[in-house]
């Protein structure tokens, strides 16, 4: 590989990684932290590190169709890994884009189970990232 492409995956890495803090991070703050106010900026962080995530793995894929023209080589278990990834975001965007919309009318309990289950499908997702990196 030359020194640009490496140079490109680091770089789309780099951004990969932060969003992943973000919805990791922001998800499990938002959880503990029951306050309406904050956890509507939350809702607005953790959201644009979904769509982070979604822009930043397929920036992935690009590259290597630029460089090679065709897309990554990967089978079984990386290719389910990456599916539950690609689910994970899905349903988070939709969740937290509900959640900016509706959510002042929800109750308290509502409000817990979005941040329930955009935790778990951070954690889901950040767990799928280790099979995708070692089974492709
Ligand atoms: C549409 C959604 C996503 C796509 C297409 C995607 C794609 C990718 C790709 C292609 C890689 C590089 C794999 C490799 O090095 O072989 C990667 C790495 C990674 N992804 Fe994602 N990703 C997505 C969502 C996420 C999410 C939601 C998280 C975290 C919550 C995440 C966390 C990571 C991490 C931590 C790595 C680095 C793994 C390592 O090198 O050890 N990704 N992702």
């Amino acid at each position: 590989m030359s020194n640009a492409q490496n140079l490109t995956y680091a770089a789309i890495q780099i951004v990969h990684n932060f969003g992943a803090v973000a919805v990791v991070g922001g998800s499990l703050i938002a959880l503990k932290w029951r306050e309406n106010a904050m956890r509507k900026k939350l809702a607005k962080v953790v959201l644009i590190g979904w769509l982070t995530q979604a822009a930043s793995g397929a920036t992935f894929g690009m590259t290597t169709f630029y460089y090679y023209q065709e897309l990554p080589d990967i089978s079984g278990i990386a290719t389910y890994a990456l599916a539950i990834k690609m689910i994970c975001v899905t349903l988070a965007i939709l969740m937290l884009a509900a959640y900016l919309r509706l959510g002042q009318h929800w109750e308290v309990q509502h409000l817990d189970k979005v941040w329930i289950s955009s935790s778990a499908l951070a954690i889901t997702a950040i767990s799928a990232a280790a099979f995708l990196r070692w089974f492709s």
